[in-house]
């Protein structure tokens, strides 16, 4: 005999075990946290670098490049949300993969880390 759980129970069970997207305060705390950024950067370093360069800001070879998170331009028109969705999702049709498999934690703590890259630091969640 197998067990149907209803679907509402199952969505519960998914929130609870992190399938849901983290509150703007739980965003928010990330990118104020000197220990996330550090965490980040070590999770940078091993999963990231190879394709984003060593400092976050370097350019590889191929059709897309990865965008410099040292530029302004790119701090200022992203939110630590979108920075989050981008990590957790990857870009289809290039070569960044999604990192979904990482946990939630690991996906604020690269946020906070990226966020941390640019001029500007203090950037609110939307
Ligand atoms: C195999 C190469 C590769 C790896 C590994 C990789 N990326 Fe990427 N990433 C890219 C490319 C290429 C793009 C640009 C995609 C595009 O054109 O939209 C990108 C885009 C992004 C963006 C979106 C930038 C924007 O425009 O807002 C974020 C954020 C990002 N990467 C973070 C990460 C993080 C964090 C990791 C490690 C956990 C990672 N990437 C690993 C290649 C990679």
């Amino acid at each position: 005999m197998t067990l149907r759980l209803p679907v509402g129970v199952a969505g519960l069970l998914l929130l609870g075990c992190g399938g849901g997207e983290p509150t703007d305060a739980a965003l928010n705390e990330a990118v104020a946290s000197a220990e996330a950024r550090a965490r980040g950067r070590v999770l940078f370093e091993d999963r990231c670098r190879q394709c984003h360069g060593p400092n976050a800001a370097e350019r590889t070879k191929g059709a897309r490049q990865p965008p410099d998170f040292s530029a302004t331009a790119w701090q200022h028109s992203r939110t630590p949300r979108m920075v989050y969705r981008a990590v957790r999702d990857g870009r289809p049709g290039t070569a960044m993969p999604g990192w979904k498999s990482l946990g939630d934690r690991a996906l604020l703590d690269l946020v906070a880390y990226l966020k941390s890259r640019g001029p500007a630091h203090s950037v609110t969640a939307k």
